[in-house]
């Protein structure tokens, strides 16, 4: 009885102690405007935020938008919320973003590239990279899906060729109930290798499917809480079981990557080039030939690139489709226009 007695005087010190030391964090952690030197800008409004945690406790993070729309209708268009240990300052509204965006392109074009990302395309390729490199990829991207028929002619006949396989594929389903996402998928992901490879996969082709299934896992594991988590405290990588898992499928589809572009490599013909990974090793030989500077068309620009189209294009474009033909089915007025 006395031991027992004794334990839950000793825990509730300990509890008083710890409640103690948090309220004290508490009051010395900055809220309201922060005390910086003169003439520098103060830092934009926000709630009051909690020692390690910030302000995820306000945060619902599966709809974090939603609670940075009620957050704004507090503290306004420009506000400051603590992820964790990290510092964000939100831009909410369509006026407010635009002006960013567009009126100071410069200063907002960097991209912060969260610690899942980094580790998978290391600031290379388009998507998860700054500065002079993104610029370049970006550039020569967009100038090429042009040239490979993206947004013309050129690629409503790679399109129309898919449709022709998707329809088959939809058929065999004889009208019966069936999950469109893998069908929609295969055939987005393969009207983006004909413009990136020059050539479609068949359905069954077992690498195109893993290579498929894979980047569709990454995109789900990479948005998922314990993913989120890792985000914001880096060094529980390696107890983090959803990162291994997306490490070691991206290094399974890079591998499949290399050897595709190594079987592209020799028979490239640059006089003919099929898709976007002829015209980039096309390039990358010139730089490397003139030797004008370091050039940045090298493989790991080329791999990351390939992937982030893959990546980019995928699941949105697939996503789009699905919710055309759900509406289609709910409005079949619609679809007969259609
Ligand atoms: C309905 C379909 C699509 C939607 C809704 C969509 C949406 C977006 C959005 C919102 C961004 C900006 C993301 C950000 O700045 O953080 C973006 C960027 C990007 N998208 Fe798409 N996208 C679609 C289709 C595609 C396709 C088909 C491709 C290529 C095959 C593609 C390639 C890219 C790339 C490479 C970027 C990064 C651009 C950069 O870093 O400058 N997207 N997309």
């Amino acid at each position: 009885m006395v031991l027992v007695e004794g334990l839950v005087s000793v825990s509730g010190s300990l509890l008083a102690a710890v409640l103690l030391l948090l309220l004290l964090l508490l009051y010395l952690s900055p809220s309201g405007p922060d005390p910086r030197p003169e003439g520098c800008r103060p830092e934009p409004p926000g709630p009051r935020v909690l020692p390690l945690l910030g302000n995820l406790l306000q945060l619902d993070l599966k709809r974090t938008y939603r609670s940075l729309c009620e957050l704004s209708k507090k503290y306004g268009p420009v506000f400051t919320v603590s992820f964790g240990p990290k510092k964000v300052v939100v831009l909410a509204g369509y006026k407010t973003v635009k002006q960013a965006l567009q009126n100071q392109a410069e200063e907002f074009a960097d991209r912060d590239i969260t610690p899942v990302f980094h580790d998978l395309n290391h600031g290379h390729g388009i998507i998860f990279s700054n500065g002079e490199n993104w610029r370049e990829m970006r550039r020569f991207a967009l100038s090429n899906l042009r040239d490979f028929g993206m947004g013309k002619r050129g690629s409503e006949e790679k399109i129309i060729e898919e449709t022709r396989h998707l329809v088959e594929v939809l058929e065999n389903f004889k009208g019966g109930p069936c999950d469109t996402a893998q069908p929609l998928n295969h055939a987005v992901s393969n009207i983006i290798s004909a413009i990136v490879y020059g050539n479609r996969f068949e359905y069954d082709d077992p690498l195109f499917r893993a290579m498929v299934d894979r980047a569709n896992h990454n995109f789900k594991l990479s948005g998922s809480a314990s993913m989120q988590v890792y985000n914001l405290f880096p060094s529980i990588g390696p107890w983090v079981k959803n990162r291994r898992r997306l490490v070691q499928n991206s290094r399974e589809n890079m591998a499949e990557m290399k050897s595709l572009i190594a079987g592209l490599r020799t028979s490239l013909d640059p006089s003919d080039c099929r898709g976007f990974v002829d015209s980039f090793l096309v390039r990358g030989q010139s730089e490397k030939e003139s030797d004008q500077r370091a050039s940045l068309f090298h493989e790991e620009n080329l791999v990351n690139s390939v992937s982030n189209l893959f990546s980019a294009g995928t699941d949105t474009t697939g996503t789009t489709l699905r919710w055309g033909l759900l509406l289609m089915a709910k409005y079949p007025h619609i679809q007969g226009k259609i």
